[in-house]
């Protein structure tokens, strides 16, 4: 329990009324969901306080991760693009984060990537990483959809790749800070 918080379940797509002005706002690993970010952080910030701060973290190129046979890589990439054309998601949205924010009409004051043990490093995965990996793709329905046939092969290569010694990421994570003018 945590004095003087509240906890509010909110979908963010909604007009969000956050009831509160507030001094800063943090988004960790949620900007991707939205694809057209910039109306999005403009209503999540309709409420912020003047100079107040927005930080945005986010992954770019989830399985940006190397050396995968290129048909792997080719099946992985033509899943980002239909998640961004069916709206659903912005597999490349880490790349993106300083442009919304400045389309929104903050001054980005810090942009910036950042080492990950889990999403964006090099050399072999411990055990514990390649776990959290097995039970992401457990979760991604969608990818399994998508892939059809394909999924188990993708899944064990991936996985494989994961705890090589010459394994390297081009995933990275970005953030960004910005400000709004007072
Ligand atoms: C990858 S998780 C990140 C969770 C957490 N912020 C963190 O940094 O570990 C993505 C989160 O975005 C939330 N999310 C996605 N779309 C949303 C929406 N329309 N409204 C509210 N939450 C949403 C999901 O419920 C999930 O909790």
């Amino acid at each position: 329990m945590l004095d003087g918080v509240q906890f509010r379940a909110v979908d963010l797509r909604s007009n969000v009324d956050w009831g509160v002005q507030a001094d800063g706002v943090w988004c960790s690993f949620t900007a991707a969901y939205f694809v057209d970010l910039s109306p999005a952080l403009t209503s999540w910030t309709r409420d912020l306080k003047p100079g107040g701060w927005i930080a945005l973290t986010e992954v770019d190129d989830l399985f940006g991760h190397q050396p995968l046979a290129p048909r792997t890589t080719a099946r992985l990439t033509a899943y980002y693009d239909d998640a961004l054309a069916t709206g659903r998601y912005d597999f490349r949205a880490g790349r993106k984060l300083k442009q919304h924010l400045e389309k929104a009409g903050f001054r980005v004051a810090q942009s910036m990537t950042l080492a990950d043990r889990e999403l964006s490093f090099n050399g072999p995965a411990g055990p514990g990483v390649v776990e959290a990996w097995r039970a992401r793709f457990e979760r991604m329905h969608l990818l399994r959809q998508f892939l059809e046939d394909d999924f188990d092969q993708v899944r064990g290569e991936f996985l494989d790749c994961l705890t090589r010694e010459d394994h390297r990421s081009t995933a990275k994570v970005y953030s960004a800070i910005g400000n709004r003018n007072p």
